[in-house]
C-alpha cells in the first residue's frame, strides 16, 4: 500500500504515518523509485498505536511494546493480550499516582504554605532534604 492508502485507511495523517515510521514503529520497504509501500499488517501496528495514545501512554512505552512484536506479519491475539494486560498495569500505576497526587492537593487546598518541609507537592518524597543546598535555595524562593 502507499502511504496515502495507509493514511486513508487508518485515519491518520500523512505526518504521523511517517513520524511512526521514524521512530521505528512501523516498517515500509521501498520502490525502486524510492516510494514507500506498506504491508497490510502494518495497518494493524498502526491500530495498536491509536488504542496506546488513548489509553494514555508514552511513545516509549509503545516502542517498548512494540519490540516484542513478530516482524513480518500482524500481531495475533496472543501478542495483544500480554500487551494490553501489561498497559492496564502501567494505568493502574498512573491512576494510583493520581490518585495520590489528588489526596495531596486536597491537602494543599486552603493551605498555601507551599512549605519544603510540610508540602507533599512542593517536595514530593522530601527530595530537598537529599541536597541542603538545594532546599536553601528554594526556601528563598
Ligand atoms: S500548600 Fe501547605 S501543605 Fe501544600
Amino acid at each position: 500500500m502507499t502511504i496515502g492508502d495507509v493514511a486513508k485507511r487508518s485515519g491518520l495523517s500523512i505526518s504521523a504515518i511517517r513520524f511512526y515510521e521514524e521512530k521505528g514503529l512501523i516498517r515500509s520497504l521501498r520502490t525502486n523509485g524510492n516510494q514507500r509501500r506498506y504491508a497490510r499488517h502494518m495497518l494493524r501496528r498502526l491500530a495498536l498505536i491509536k488504542v496506546a495514545q488513548r489509553v494514555g501512554l508514552s511513545l516509549q512505552d509503545i516502542q517498548q511494546a512494540f519490540a516484542n512484536l513478530p516482524e513480518g506479519k500482524a500481531p495475533s491475539k496472543a501478542d495483544w493480550q500480554k500487551m494490553s494486560s501489561r498497559w492496564q498495569r502501567q494505568l493502574e500505576e498512573k491512576i494510583q499516582l493520581l490518585q495520590n497526587m489528588q489526596t495531596q492537593l486536597d491537602w494543599c487546598i486552603g493551605c498555601g504554605c507551599l512549605s519544603l518541609d510540610n508540602c507533599p507537592l512542593r517536595n514530593p518524597e522530601d527530595i530537598f532534604a537529599q541536597d541542603p543546598q538545594t532546599h536553601e535555595y528554594w526556601e528563598e524562593i
